[in-house]
């Protein structure tokens, strides 16, 4: 097999999406992907970089990611001690990819200062960085930046410069099929209930498309309201009809996880309960769970 098909054997779907990632990645190319949360980022890049046999090295992007935090600092206990010198270097995660050869995977890309960004910038332009009193790390090989975003993201976030923006390849991503969805769900959950992963896929594909609602629920939701579903369901027994359990399973599981228009008076409950009426009053028979 190939690292084409042993990654694709991780993910659910996304052939398109690992082709081309797979292709920039391979071509020493640094990315960036952008989309909602919950749209397999993470899982199609942790699938790729298990492949590859190399460290996936984790940051957050906000205002603390500072340039010291992303490459290391001197640890002053120990310079106090012995003074300066490569040994009392704690490295940073910048440092750690590019030792090892790993992919530094930036969250939230966009959320991090304007001069951590040129650090990286110039890490990845000349695939090394000169540090104080350690000297000159090179990058090996299969060092590569893979950055995220979320296109909605409004709040604390920065617009990425043009001169950012010009050194990277960008993968747009976007929410499944409901098909890929309920295969993701099923593979997620280990249920053995097609019907009520189908509607946990259903009514959580609702949440993005109702008018109120700003940004709807990742297949994150349906995870989590098929398992709190089958649960409610065991604990409260045959008392309560399906479709009720289905009601209090996504207050749940989605209240949290819908952000409603800043316009809109309605509250998240309100909303969910609404899209719980059109789905089970429209189709009584979905009611009745198969
Ligand atoms: N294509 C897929 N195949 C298998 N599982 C998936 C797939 N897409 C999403 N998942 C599952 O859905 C959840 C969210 O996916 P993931 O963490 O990859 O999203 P993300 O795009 O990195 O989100 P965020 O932007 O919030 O970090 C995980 O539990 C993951 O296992
Ligand atoms: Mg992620």
């Amino acid at each position: 097999m190939g690292v084409r098909e042993k990654v694709a054997a991780r993910v659910v779907g996304r052939e398109r999406e690992l082709d081309l990632l797979l292709a920039a990645v391979a071509a020493g190319r640094d990315v960036l992907l952008e989309g909602p949360p919950g749209t397999s980022k993470s899982t199609i890049l942790a699938a790729i970089t298990a492949e590859w046999d190399v460290p996936l090295v984790f940051v957050e992007g906000n205002a603390d990611l500072t340039p010291t935090r992303l490459v290391g600092h001197h640890s002053p206990a120990r310079v106090l001690r012995e003074d300066y010198s490569a040994d009392t270097f704690v490295p940073g995660p910048l440092l750690d990819a590019m030792r090892s050869g790993g992919f530094l995977y930036v969250e939230e890309f966009n959320r991090a200062p304007e001069d951590t960004l040129n650090t990286l910038l110039t890490a990845m332009a000349e695939r090394r960085i000169a540090v104080p009193r350690v000297g000159t790390v090179e990058a090996m090989p299969s060092f590569r930046v893979v950055a995220t975003m979320n296109p909605y993201d409004t709040i604390g976030t920065t617009r990425l410069s043009t001169s950012v923006s010009d050194r990277l390849c960008r993968l747009a991503v976007g929410y499944q099929d409901a098909a890929a969805e309920r295969a993701i769900v099923a593979v997620r959950t280990d249920l053995e209930q097609p019907q009520l992963i189908a509607d946990a896929v259903a009514l959580t594909r609702a949440t993005r498309e109702h008018e109120a609602i700003r940004q709807g629920s990742s297949v994150r939701g349906a995870i989590d309201l098929a398992l709190v579903v089958d649960r409610l369901a065991r604990l409260r027994g045959d008392t309560d009809p399906y479709a009720d359990l289905v009601l209090d399973g996504m207050l749940l599981a989605l209240s949290g996880r819908i952000h409603l228009d800043e316009v809109v008076e309605a509250t998240p409950e309100n909303v969910l309960r609404s899209i719980w009426e059109s789905y089970f009053v429209l189709d009584p028979a979905r009611a009745e769970p198969g």
